[in-house]
């Protein structure tokens, strides 16, 4: 898929940035796996799952303690999905990039199935692949296998239920990803935004902290939001045509050494 005409001034002054920039990092949202055939959650133009369904019902420690096995069978929808979903050439272009680090607000598994090695994967909203034990005090985790995931069920260890891995509304982001995320974007020159209606926080607050010494922003999203009106660059167009054209050549890094 080829970028639109139109965009290819926008696409040369993005590629200037990159060649003048030695730490950049990419910090992805939900429209980086849109063309993987997953939802987003607020999208103008589409059946995001937040026009469909309630955030507070299916994704909040009141919504799981209220209905358990709702929340749970829900996530095991949305995990039918995942299973039968690949990586599209945005999360490919990406992992081309192999000295670049990827913050994501994703929970799908898409950029490890593109090739990205898990260390360079920050996820900062946990992953779905994963259930952990719903007692604060019980450090148990499992692997799910996203074909055939399970219903409800206790943890081994306490016998608390368990749940997916994943940060909910009112939660606090995995402590040591969030440190790390933060840390980075204090020492970037350029961070990439791909698909994201930076609305949430504290994960799109990166995009302040990186304004705030005054390095650069290139927003990738067909979209308008809150992060393209404080980028350097919007790409208005979709991710997997747009990735590609802007990183073919380059061997980003996000780090000195
Ligand atoms: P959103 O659904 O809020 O935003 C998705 C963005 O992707 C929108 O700005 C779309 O315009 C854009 N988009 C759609 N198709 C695209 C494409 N092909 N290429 C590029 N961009 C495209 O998703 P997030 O910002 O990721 O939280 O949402 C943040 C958090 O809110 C999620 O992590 C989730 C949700 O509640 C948790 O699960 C904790």
């Amino acid at each position: 898929m080829n970028p639109d005409p139109a965009l290819e001034p926008a696409l040369a002054r993005a590629r200037d940035i990159l060649a003048q920039s030695p730490r950049v990092a990419a910090f992805s949202g939900a429209g980086l796996s849109a063309e993987s055939g997953l939802a987003t959650f607020r999208d103008p133009d589409t059946d995001a799952l937040w026009s469909r369904f309630d955030p507070t019902e299916l994704a909040s420690l009141e919504g799981f303690e209220a209905n358990p096995g709702r929340v749970i069978d829900w996530y095991n929808w949305r995990r039918s999905k995942y299973a039968a979903v690949a990586p599209n050439a945005a999360h490919r272009a990406l992992a081309a990039q192999t000295r670049m680090i990827q913050i994501t607000q994703n929970v799908d598994h898409l950029l490890e199935q593109a090739g990205v090695a898990a260390e360079r994967i920050y996820h900062l909203h946990g992953n779905m692949l994963y259930d952990r034990c719903h007692n604060r005090n019980c450090d148990h985790h499992e692997r799910v296998d996203l074909d055939k995931p399970r219903q409800l069920r206790n943890c081994p260890r306490c016998g608390d239920y368990l749940r997916p891995a994943v940060v909910w509304f009112g939660e606090s982001l995995p402590r040591e990803t969030w440190v790390q995320a933060e840390r980075l974007c204090r020492e970037l020159d350029c961070l990439l935004v791909i698909g994201t209606s930076a609305t949430v926080y504290p994960a799109a607050g990166l995009i302040d902290v990186v304004r705030q010494r005054q390095s650069r922003v290139i927003v990738i999203d067909p979209n308008p939001g809150a992060a393209s009106d404080v980028a350097d660059v919007h790409l208005a167009g979709p991710a997997a045509a747009l990735l590609p054209a802007l990183l073919e050549g380059f061997d980003l890094a996000s780090t000195a050494r």
